[in-house]
């Protein structure tokens, strides 16, 4: 595909995510009452950890790895089924490669992962009993999910499921809109699907569905299939993309916080699965800065890497998240334990919050001395995270300077300073501007 024909198609993606948001958002708008879902009740108490982990990672894994452009491949290429079909003969991973991914989430301070288990390709990464064209009866020779499970248990991770109710592989996938005996027999797979996921290895800690097209909740019975899932699950959390609001939001490539609670997915290069060619990487210190940003308004961050056909993570993913796991290992308290915050504006640092203690993530590091505009409150003191040093204060009532800091940032890539406040952070930019003494006209 050319390059515009990508990037209309991602738009469309967003259009369709931002639609996809809207609508969950609007059953919850004051005012209306949703129709109470399955797991309403205990919403709060299944989702403590998943608001604790804060940090996630996603892999995206199938037989489009072995092809290296894309996960989107088969369709936007129009490759013919039977064509496709003979990469599940050649897809043969080498043993326990989430082993890996697993250390590596750890390093990099996730605290869980979300695996795709069948994307839209409707390879199944789990042994089924409902289709052959499955890992266990393909060229892996063995259930992937599996070892996936006890891979991210082993590091102490919880575990999520991604599974695309679109699936370009099934002959009743499409019909399934017009035809009421294929919608029978198709609803009846992916319910059947869910089920084997849901059963078959132990406990699982989130379910993340994929694109609904073509049915609509209603015609998915989504309701009906998230009912069995908190049966089958009674702690599990569910995604809001098989039509029905479920337990999260799901933003998609971008950062956008909502009244609900919500998760924000995102490629480090711009590609889910492996793409050979695709070098568009985002740097670590863009990566945290994106970690801020979740925090910031209390929202989790589900990266993702995309393995290579034997299961290997490509090198700058591995570089990127080391870089980011060093980071996290003294600055990682900011963004687990850290409360909504209100102060937002700077051209160079982003903000989180601990109580009353205001955390500004200086990215582009100004030199020896570091202003903050508008704070209302007073400042009792401050320290650099990192190392702990206290920081001089110089405070009147527009401004905060935090002095006598090194002319060269003394963290990478961020670089965090711990502001202790006389109560809960609040910045009142329109104070600064409102009030600042003018002078007279001329100097
Ligand atoms: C989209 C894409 C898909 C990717 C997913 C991740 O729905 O279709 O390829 O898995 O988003 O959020």
């Amino acid at each position: 595909m050319t390059r515009r024909d990508y990037l209309n198609w991602m738009a469309a993606g967003a259009a369709a995510a931002a639609a996809r948001d809207a609508s969950a958002e609007q059953q919850l708008r004051p005012g209306a009452s949703p129709t109470p879902q399955p797991g309403d009740a205990d919403r709060e108490a299944r989702m403590k950890w998943w608001h604790e982990a804060r940090f996630g990672m996603f892999i995206h894994w199938g037989l489009y790895s072995t092809l290296g452009r894309h996960e989107w491949v088969m369709e936007q290429e129009g490759i013919p089924v039977a064509e496709y079909e003979l990469q599940a003969k050649l897809f043969k991973p080498k043993p326990n490669a989430a082993r890996d991914w697993a250390r590596l989430a750890k390093l990099a301070g996730q605290k869980y992962m979300v695996m795709t288990t069948k994307h839209h390709e409707g390879f199944c990464n789990f042994d089924s009993k409902l289709t052959n064209y499955n890992a266990a009866q393909q060229g892996p020779g063995r259930d992937l999910v599996k070892e996936y499970v006890e891979a991210a248990r082993g590091e102490g991770l919880r575990v999520g499921f991604y599974y695309s109710l679109m699936d370009w592989h099934h002959p009743d996938g499409a019909r399934c809109l017009t035809d009421e005996a294929a919608r029978r027999r198709f609803v009846d797979y992916i319910h059947g699907h869910v089920r084997e996921l849901l059963t078959n290895y132990g406990k699982i800690d989130v379910l993340w569905y994929d694109v609904n097209w073509p049915l609509n909740a209603q015609q998915w019975e989504s309701e009906k299939m998230n009912d069995m899932v908190y049966k089958l699950q009674p702690e599990i959390i569910v995604n809001d993309r098989n039509g029905l609001p479920g337990d999260f939001t799901t933003p998609e490539q971008t950062i956008r916080a909502s009244t609900r609670a919500w998760e924000s997915c995102m490629t480090m290069n711009g590609s889910w699965g492996y793409q050979k060619a695709d070098d568009n990487w985002k740097t670590p210190r863009t990566i945290v800065r994106n970690l801020v940003t979740c925090a910031h308004d209390t929202g989790n961050y589900l990266l993702n890497i995309g393995p290579k056909p034997d299961g290997s993570i490509p090198e700058e993913s591995v570089r990127i998240l080391t870089a980011v796991g060093k980071w996290m290992e003294h600055n990682g308290s900011t963004i687990y334990q850290s409360d909504k915050c209100q102060p937002r504006s700077s051209e160079f640092a982003g903000f989180s919050r601990q109580g009353n203690t205001l955390f500004m993530h200086v990215h582009f590091w100004p030199g020896s001395t570091v202003s903050l505009g508008g704070l209302r409150n007073k400042v009792k003191s401050a320290r650099l995270l990192n190392g702990g040093k206290d920081v001089k204060v110089d405070q009147d009532d527009f401004r905060v300077r935090f002095t006598g800091l090194p002319e060269k940032a003394p963290d990478d890539p961020v670089t965090t300073i711990a502001i202790e406040c006389d109560g809960e952070p609040n910045q009142d930019t329109g104070y600064v501007r409102r009030e600042r003494p003018r002078r007279g006209v001329g100097v």
